[in-house]
C-alpha cells in the first residue's frame, strides 16, 4: 500500500490537494483541493448525502453556521472538557501531545489519566522531547476550539465549531417541528470543523480544519431497540476488533453478545461499513473497534469506530457515539428552554436520546478511497486510480484518434458533457491519453476514429480491465449511466480486441 507521503506528492503532482498557503511555506494541519481533489470531495459528500438524507424518510438535513457563541459550547461540555494533555520541553519549546509520545514509546494511552498520573509516567519512563532530547514541563491541557472576537465590541467570545453537531442540537425543536418528524429520526449536515490541533500530521488524517459529514438519530429513550430496519443488517459480515483481539463475526452476533447496547446503534455503524465497501473499500481493510471506558468523550455512553487499515496502522476514520440525551439535556438547561417533544404515540412529553451518531470526516475518508485505488501497475508503467465510478472525479476521457477527427470528437464530448463530467485530451498518442486518464482515475474512455463517421459508433474503454467494447453513440449516455450504477462493460456491447492487449 503507497505511503501517507508518497500519496501527499502524488496528490500534489496530479492536483487533487495541496497544502494551504504552500507560496508562503504552508501552514501545518490547513491543505487546499484542487481540481480533482474538489470533484472527489464532493462526490464522497453527494454519495453520503443521497443515501442517508434523500433515499431516507426518517432523516431531514440543515447547514449550520460554522462559529456559534460561547454559551453553546459552555453547555456543550467542549469548553471545559475538548482538550488535549500537551508536554512543552524545558529547552526547545516544541509542543507535543502527550498521547502521541506515550503511545509511540510505551504503546500506552492517556485517555482519562490525571495530568499528575501522566506527568509520573514520562518521568518515570524518562521520556525526551523528540526534537532536542531535553526534558518536559509538567502537562497541561490545550483547549482544542479556535477562539473568536466577534465585532468591535469587546468580550463577544465565539469559537469556530469543532464537530458539526452541535447546531444540531440547538436547532433540534425548529426542525423536529417544521420537518413535522417523529421519533426515531436523524438530522444531518455536512460541512466544516476546526481543531486547533496540538500536533496535525499524517497529511488529510490530523487537520485543523475538516470537513464532517454528521447524523444525529433521536429515538423514544425506552425505545432504543425499535429497530425495524436490523432484521435487514443483522446478518451482515463485519471484522470486529476488541482491546485485543480481531474476529470475523456479524451484526447480529455483536448485539447478540450486549456489545451493541441498543439496535439502532448497531444498526447505523453497519450503514457506514457498508457505505465502505460497495464504494471499493476491500474487505480486509476496514474493521469496527469499540472504544474503551476511558476513551470515550465527555458526552457520550459508548462509541465505536470504524477502522482502516493505512500503511501506518489501523487508524480512526469514522465515530459513531450513543450520545445519550446528554446535549439536548444540556441546551435545554443552559439555555431555560424545553427542548423535550410531544410523543404521539405515548401521547407523553419526552427528551429524545441520540441513539447513534454516525460521524464521518470527509478527508479521512478521501484519504482512504485513495489508498485503496491507488495501484502502481508495472504492466502498463503507469498509475492506475482504481476509484469507484461514482467517485472518480471525471467520467469520461474523450480522445479523438487523430487530430482530423475533432469536429466529430467535439460533438461526442458536448453531447456527453451534459450529463457526465468529462474531458477531452488530444494531446499524444492515444496509449499515452489512456494513461493519463488511468492516473487521475477516469473509469471510462471513449475514442472517435475514422470508423465512428460511417458507422456513428464509438470505442468505450474500461480503466480496470483496460477491455473495450463498440458502441452506438447514441446509446453512449445510457450506457455510461449504467456503467457507474454498476454494469460490467461487457455487458454494455460486443467486446473487442484492443491495441493494448
Ligand atoms: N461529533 C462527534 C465527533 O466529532 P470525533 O470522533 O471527534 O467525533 C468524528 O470525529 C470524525 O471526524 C473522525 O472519525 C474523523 O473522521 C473526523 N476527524 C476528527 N478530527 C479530525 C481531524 N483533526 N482531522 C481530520 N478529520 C478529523
Amino acid at each position: 500500500m503507497i505511503s501517507i507521503q508518497d500519496l501527499a506528492v502524488f496528490c500534489k503532482k496530479k492536483g487533487f490537494i495541496y497544502r494551504n498557503a504552500e507560496i508562503y511555506g504552508g501552514m501545518a494541519g490547513f491543505f487546499d483541493l484542487g481540481h480533482l481533489g474538489v470533484e472527489i470531495n464532493n462526490n464522497i459528500k453527494n454519495e453520503l448525502w443521497k443515501r442517508f438524507v434523500i433515499s431516507r424518510e426518517d432523516v431531514v438535513g440543515i447547514d449550520g453556521s460554522l462559529m456559534s457563541p460561547e454559551s453553546v459550547f459552555r453547555a456543550s461540555g467542549h469548553l471545559e472538557s475538548f482538550a488535549d494533555a500537551m508536554l512543552e520541553c524545558v529547552k526547545c519549546h516544541e509542543k507535543v501531545k502527550a498521547n502521541e509520545i506515550l503511545e509511540a514509546k510505551l504503546h500506552l494511552s492517556v485517555d482519562g489519566k490525571p495530568m499528575e498520573e501522566i506527568f509520573g509516567i514520562i518521568k518515570d519512563n524518562k521520556l525526551k522531547c523528540p526534537n532536542c532530547g531535553s526534558e518536559f514541563k509538567e502537562p497541561e491541557l490545550f483547549n482544542l476550539m479556535f477562539k473568536l472576537d466577534v465585532g468591535a465590541k469587546e468580550g463577544n467570545i465565539a469559537y469556530l465549531r469543532p464537530e458539526t453537531a452541535q447546531s444540531i442540537f440547538t436547532n433540534f425543536k425548529l426542525v423536529f417541528d417544521n420537518a413535522r418528524l417523529k421519533l426515531p429520526c436523524g438530522i444531518a449536515q455536512v460541512g466544516k470543523a476546526f481543531r486547533n490541533e496540538i500536533s496535525p500530521r499524517e497529511f488529510l488524517f490530523r487537520c485543523r480544519e475538516f470537513e464532517q459529514f454528521e447524523l444525529e438519530f433521536f429515538c423514544h429513550p425506552e425505545k432504543l431497540n425499535d429497530c425495524p430496519e436490523f432484521d435487514s443488517v443483522s446478518g451482515m459480515a463485519v471484522n470486529f476488533f476488541d482491546t485485543k483481539h480481531e474476529s470475523a463475526t456479524t451484526i447480529g452476533e455483536l448485539v447478540k453478545k450486549n456489545i451493541f447496547k441498543n439496535k439502532w446503534h448497531a444498526y447505523w455503524v453497519s450503514q457506514f461499513y457498508k457505505f465502505f465497501l460497495e464504494l471499493g473499500i476491500k474487505k480486509d481493510h476496514i474493521r469496527i473497534r469499540e472504544h474503551m471506558k476511558e476513551e470515550l468523550a465527555h458526552y457520550a455512553g459508548a462509541c465505536f469506530d470504524l477502522e482502516y487499515k493505512f500503511e501506518f496502522g489501523w487508524r480512526e476514520i469514522h465515530g459513531d457515539a450513543d450520545r445519550k440525551q446528554f446535549d439536548l439535556t444540556q441546551h435545554s438547561k443552559f439555555s431555560k428552554t424545553d427542548l423535550s417533544i410531544f410523543d404521539e404515540e405515548t401521547q407523553k412529553k419526552v427528551l429524545p436520546y441520540v441513539a447513534a451518531e454516525p460521524s464521518q470526516g470527509i478527508g479521512r475518508a478521501l484519504l482512504a478511497f485513495l489508498c485503496d485505488a491507488y495501484h502502481d501497475d508495472k504492466e502498463r508503467g503507469n498509475i492506475v486510480l482504481k476509484l469507484h465510478p461514482k467517485l472518480a472525479p471525471i467520467k469520461v476521457g474523450v480522445f479523438p484518434l487523430v487530430n482530423k477527427l475533432e469536429e466529430k470528437s467535439r460533438e461526442v464530448f458536448n453531447l456527453i458533457r451534459q450529463d457526465f463530467h468529462c474531458f477531452y485530451d488530444k494531446g499524444g498518442s492515444v496509449g499515452r491519453r489512456y494513461a493519463r486518464a488511468d492516473e487521475i482515475g477516469i473509469p471510462l474512455c471513449c475514442t472517435i476514429d475514422f470508423e465512428t463517421l460511417d458507422d456513428s459508433c464509438v470505442t468505450l474503454r474500461d480503466r480496470d480491465s483496460t477491455k473495450q467494447v463498440r458502441v452506438k453513440i447514441s446509446d453512449l449516455k445510457d450506457l455510461i449511466r449504467k456503467f457507474m450504477d454498476g454494469e460490467k462493460l461487457e455487458k454494455l456491447g460486443t467486446i473487442i480486441k484492443s491495441k493494448e492487449e
